[in-house]
């Protein structure tokens, strides 16, 4: 009967806890945000670098790459995309800025082909939340 009542009393907890974590505003965030970037923005396609076999090399996912698209007529160009993982280059605050309105920190434009997003102000701090989470560039 105690044995019983002990495996009830861990079902019961570990459900409690389960509910809390599944319904903690920032989870929820970290979750929209990871959702944003893998299955709408898909800026693996261009931030994470490729195997040999050109599949995304996911051990170095969001780390940066080159690109390998080009313009047909004379435009501005970026030839890579930076590593956004653990956002090596720009706050948490300059991030969520820059994907709500495309301007980077110190006036600087950034050039196609990165989308100059017009994310909502909530979904944009998901996304840089979630960035901030991932570990940066490894050697
Ligand atoms: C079609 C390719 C492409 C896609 C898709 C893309 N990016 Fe980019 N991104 C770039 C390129 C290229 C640059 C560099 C532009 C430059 O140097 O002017 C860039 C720059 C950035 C920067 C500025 C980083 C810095 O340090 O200056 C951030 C932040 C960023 N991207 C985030 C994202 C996020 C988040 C997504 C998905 C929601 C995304 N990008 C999707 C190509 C892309």
């Amino acid at each position: 009967m105690k044995k019983i009542l002990l495996s009830l009393s861990i079902v019961i907890w570990l459900a409690l806890a389960w509910g809390c974590a599944a319904s903690d505003p920032h989870v929820q965030k970290l979750a929209r945000g990871k959702y944003l970037i893998e299955n709408v923005g898909m800026c693996a396609d261009c931030h994470t670098p490729r195997t040999q076999r050109g599949e995304l090399d996911l051990a170095r996912s969001l780390q940066g790459s080159p690109l390998s698209i080009a313009p047909t007529v004379p435009m501005p160009w970026a030839q890579a995309a930076p590593a956004i993982a653990g956002l090596p280059s720009l706050t948490e605050a300059e991030a969520a800025k820059f994907l709500q309105t495309g301007d980077l920190p110190a006036g600087r434009h950034v050039r196609p082909p990165m989308p100059p997003f017009r994310l909502s102000r909530e979904d944009a701090e998901a996304v840089a939340a979630y960035l901030k989470t991932l570990g940066s560039k490894q050697s």
